[in-house]
């Protein structure tokens, strides 16, 4: 357990060249910032900068957490799609509350985005589930998503039957299928220091579109 304990002790944190971050022309809605971040982030060779932490609260109280991409960030707020019968889906659903998390370590960067989610309409939800690769609707189709998989063979052998489907049926939607919103009331932007003198701004809703800005201590 030793080695383990020194393994970890020894990676170093915020290695490397780290942008600043100058909260005094930080632009006055936090979706403006995650785009100027997430363009950075590109640019910086960053993979996946657009995969997320989405945390939810399951039956009990009992929070869990998964990785998404976000599909859409626009005036409604932050999206993400999920099938209705899965554990994260079946959380939004009863508990319609989240919390994502993007974390950039090239940038030592982190983005904290709180609030409630709403199902969108059946309409926009069948759309991204039509925007998405046939293999992915395919997976999708199938809907069993976190459930115990016995037998490998079986997985080959459902893919194969929903890419059939999708294929003699290309318009086959899945009604579980959800695109959902979170209208964010809190949006945190951290920016790591190597001498942990970290700036973090957060963003909180006050009104349509209208959000109050303020430092945190590190
Ligand atoms: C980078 C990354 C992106 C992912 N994107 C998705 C996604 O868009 N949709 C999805 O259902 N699962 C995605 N997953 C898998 C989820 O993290 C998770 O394993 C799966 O959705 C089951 O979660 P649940 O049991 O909480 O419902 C992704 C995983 C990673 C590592």
């Amino acid at each position: 357990m030793d080695d383990i304990r020194q393994l970890l002790r020894g990676i170093p944190v915020f290695d490397g060249e780290l942008p600043s971050f100058d909260v005094d022309s930080a632009p006055e809605r936090p979706g403006e910032l995650f785009v100027e971040w997430l363009t950075a982030a590109l640019d910086a060779g960053v993979r996946e900068p657009h995969a997320m932490t989405v945390s939810t609260i399951g039956s009990h109280g009992t929070p869990d957490a998964r990785m998404l991409i976000l599909k859409n960030l626009d005036a409604r707020g932050w999206q993400f799609a999920a099938h209705a019968d899965s554990p994260k889906g079946r959380d939004l659903i009863a508990t319609p509350t989240a919390a994502l998390t993007f974390y950039w370590p090239l940038q030592a960067r982190q983005i904290r985005v709180r609030g409630p989610v709403t199902p969108e309409p059946a309409e926009r939800s069948a759309a991204d589930f039509l925007a998405r690769p046939a293999g992915s609707r395919a997976e999708a189709s199938i809907g069993k998503q976190s459930q115990t998989l016995p037998d490998r063979n079986d997985l080959e052998t459902a893919t194969k039957q929903a890419l059939a489907t999708i294929e003699a049926t290309p318009g086959h939607v899945v009604p579980e299928w959800t695109l959902f919103t979170l209208d964010a009331t809190t949006v945190e932007f951290w920016q790591g220091d190597k001498a942990r003198k970290h700036t973090r701004l957060r963003y909180t809703a006050t009104g349509e579109d209208l959000w109050t800005r303020e430092e945190l201590w590190p």
